[in-house]
């Protein structure tokens, strides 16, 4: 038989969902993907390493002083031998330590001895999965690259409702096998930048204009752009935001900053201009503090207009094949939004109307319409700017592969946050 070209080495722990790990098992094998299999203590509780073993056809390691008998393969080599550890299902215990790098076990001390990357799928009661310190440690695991696989929303087995309860086989094996061929993602091979948050011009070395933008949106759509395969890069002005996995970010203060980051990429497929630049900068910062003088007159600001970054990357002869915008408007978004996507020269533009109930800046939220030379493309009611980010990415994906029938499937049970 051929050896699989690709490997998965699963860990089981313990939970009720177990017992459709078995089914995971099956489907790796039924697709030529190698299965290597961890299972926990209590996991055993759950399933019985004969029926692993039977549906693998390889041993099952459950005892880390077996391996280190060393008689057959080390603990390092088996957290490092697959192409991508799996933890399905992973209890709150597990995710526990996984966050605090403690190794008190075989799978545990393969998560913290592997240079692959890990995917989690976490299976627990509804209570276990909101509490903070579950949060807290998924929070953490994500800034650290690991995968969650999002759980569930249903009937658990202890009889009370809500999110906990682990995907169907089939589709944490869709996700995997994602992961395993990158290549399969429609923006692979793709490059994109993303400008984000606001700019800060200097008044004086201590003061500066600037503005109220998080950063959040931008941030989220580099997210995408990277979970749909793109080569990304976020140039982001000053935010209280964690730079993300698996995006190049280059941090930058003024406008001119921004503009001198995004040209060095002009040769980028997508860009995507969510930053909130600041219009006018002071023409000339002092060099000291400028000092109060009581009783006299409060000093002039004289300002200067900053370049267009959105126009001028929309402008350039070697610009991406996709260039979108921002206009956050506080009055008549749609039409506002459209001439400034005639007068800027981009592809799209994104408009948001600036209100009470979408306030927009700061906020996780955000209500928007897609905008083309031809008018209104779509309108994307409130909802999370992750949503939002996915929904652009998504249309990104489409504009590259117009013609043929574009598959947004990868981003199947992307996280809902
Ligand atoms: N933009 C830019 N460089 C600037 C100003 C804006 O790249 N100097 C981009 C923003 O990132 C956004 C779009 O242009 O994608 C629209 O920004 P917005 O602030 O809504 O528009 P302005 O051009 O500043 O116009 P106004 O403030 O008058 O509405």
């Amino acid at each position: 038989m051929a050896q699989p070209t690709k490997s998965v080495l699963l860990i089981i722990s313990g939970g009720i969902a177990a017992y459709k790990s078995l089914e995971l098992i099956r489907l790796f094998k039924k697709d030529g993907i190698g299965v290597q299999t961890i299972l926990t203590k209590s996991g055993a509780e759950f399933v019985t390493p004969l029926s692993i073993q039977a549906l693998s056809g390889n041993k099952v390691y459950q005892d880390l002083w077996d391996l280190t008998a060393e008689s057959e393969m080390g603990h390092i080599e088996l957290s490092r031998a697959a192409d991508l550890i799996l933890v399905a299902p992973a209890t709150a215990n597990i995710l526990a330590k996984m966050t605090h790098g403690i190794a008190d076990d075989l799978a545990t001390t393969c998560l913290l001895a592997t240079n692959k990357p890990v995917i989690a799928a976490p299976a627990m009661n509804v209570k276990m999965w909101e509490n903070a310190a579950t949060q807290d440690n998924i929070a953490t695991l994500k800034k650290r690259g690991i995968d969650i696989i999002q759980p569930e929303e249903g009937d658990m087995a202890c009889g009370e409702y809500g999110e906990g309860r682990l995907p169907d086989p089939e589709t944490i094996f869709s996700i995997v096998k994602k992961k395993l061929n990158p290549e399969t993602l429609p923006l692979h091979g793709k490059i994109a930048f993303v400008t984000a948050g606001p700019t800060y011009e200097a008044i004086d070395p201590v003061r500066f204009i600037g503005n109220h933008s998080s950063g959040k949106q931008g941030y989220a759509i580099a997210e995408a752009l990277r979970d749909a395969g793109a080569e990304v890069t976020l140039i982001s002005g000053p935010t209280r935001l964690q730079d993300p996995h698996g995006v190049k970010t280059v941090h930058v203060t003024s406008a001119q900053e921004m503009l001198d980051a995004s040209l060095e990429r002009i040769d980028s497929d997508i860009a995507i201009c969510t930053a909130a630049v600041s219009d006018w900068r002071s023409t000339e910062p002092a060099d000291q503090k400028i000092k109060k003088q009581t009783g006299a007159d409060a000093p002039t600001l004289v300002l200067t207009e900053n370049p267009d970054i959105l126009a001028t990357i929309s402008k350039h002869k070697s610009r991406p094949a996709l260039v979108i915008g921002f206009a956050a408007e506080t009055q008549e978004a749609e039409k506002n939004a459209k001439e400034k996507l005639l007068k800027k020269g981009c592809d799209w533009i994104i408009a948001n109307e600036i209100s009470i109930t979408n306030p927009v800046f700061g906020q996780d939220t955000n209500t928007a319409a897609l905008i083309t030379r031809n008018g209104v493309e779509e309108s994307w009611k409130t909802q999370t700017k992750v949503d939002i980010a996915r929904k652009i990415v998504e249309k990104t994906a489409l504009f590259f592969y117009q013609g043929s029938t574009a598959d947004t499937s990868w981003q199947d049970n992307k996280e809902r946050a």
